[in-house]
């Protein structure tokens, strides 16, 4: 074991993703704040837009608790999955001295689990506690032949398997291992450090989930009503995009179209038309243009824009 550690070790040291800003802080909510965005967000992203962005409005802990749910969703806008936010909020409402230092404690706050819990212990507290993403499970299954396995089984090798001198180093390695040379598809296995103990690297692919991604294809019917100049929002009731500011549903009319547009959310590939509205019954909050930046709406919302 000690010689496949060193090789991995190794192998990080000249090859991993040190740069990545959240790999570079000792600030414990910072690796806690990337976390949660890297969860369903791609690395560039995160990287170059919305951490930075996020932390520039909420510079600590205290700061997010203190400041309006809205501003939250806001500086969230157009990560999607906005959920995130809400439990982040809460979270920092509800530990305005310090994130606890324990993967017990931290997995009773809202929006942390096994996997946020772990990452925030090990690369934002150095402890020595196994990680498991989608990543290092795949070169955990290939490693070790587990076919069918439960994810319970999977975190328990990882457990055996972690390098207890240095825990951060070796859970990164194997998240970037898993990133840029175990990859799902097409593995470089030339390159990759745990090669010679491999057990899965002849069948390479037979350890590879690939659940087909399932999309629902929709038709969305939003009406624009315009007032002074101020278009009406209203807060959603959809799930999604709870307490987000949505444009209101309407029955698909046959006049007064005003255009369509695709968008994809989750599993979700809406067809999205659009109708201009002389009157509207409800309860809304009416933004001029200039007000959108600044407000708790989704990229959906952000893209209907263009047509009013
Ligand atoms: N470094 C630490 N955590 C990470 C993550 N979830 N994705 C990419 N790089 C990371």
């Amino acid at each position: 074991m000690k010689q496949i550690h060193k090789q991995l070790l190794s192998w990080y040291k000249e090859h991993g993703r040190h740069q990545l800003p959240w790999r570079n802080t000792e600030e414990i909510y910072h690796v806690y704040l990337s976390e949660i965005m890297l969860q369903q967000t791609q690395v560039n992203r995160v990287r170059d837009e919305y951490y930075p962005q996020f932390l520039a409005k909420f510079p600590s802990l205290e700061a997010l608790g203190d400041a309006p749910l809205d501003d939250v969703l806001a500086a969230w806008s157009g990560l999607g999955y906005y959920r995130r936010a809400k439990n982040l909020h809460a979270t920092a409402q509800l530990t305005k001295n310090g994130l606890p230092q324990s993967l017990k404690e931290l997995k009773k706050l809202p929006g942390i689990g096994d996997y946020t819990a772990s990452a925030i212990c090990c690369f934002g507290l150095e402890q020595d506690v196994p990680v498991v993403d989608t990543n290092i499970a795949r070169v955990l299954k290939r490693y070790y032949a587990l076919l069918n396995t439960p994810d319970k089984i999977v975190w328990e090798k990882a457990e055996n398997f972690v390098n207890t001198k240095a825990p951060r180093a070796h859970n990164l390695a194997l998240m970037d291992l898993g990133s840029m040379v175990c990859t799902p598809k097409n593995p470089n296995c030339q390159e990759c450090p745990l090669q010679k103990g491999c057990q899965g690297k002849e069948e390479a692919e037979l350890y590879t989930q690939t659940k087909k991604k399932e999309y629902i294809a929709m038709e969305l019917f939003f009406g624009v009503y315009i007032k002074d100049g101020k278009v009406a929002l209203e807060l959603s009731s959809d799930n999604m995009y709870k307490e987000m500011l949505v444009l209101p549903k309407v029955e698909p009319l046959e006049e007064n179209f005003l255009g369509s547009f695709k968008h994809s959310y989750t599993k979700y590939k809406l067809d999205v038309k659009l109708y201009k509205v002389e009157e509207l019954e409800g309860d809304f909050t009416f933004l001029s243009p200039d007000e959108f930046s600044s407000a708790p709406i989704s990229s959906l919302t952000k893209k209907a824009q263009k047509f009013f």
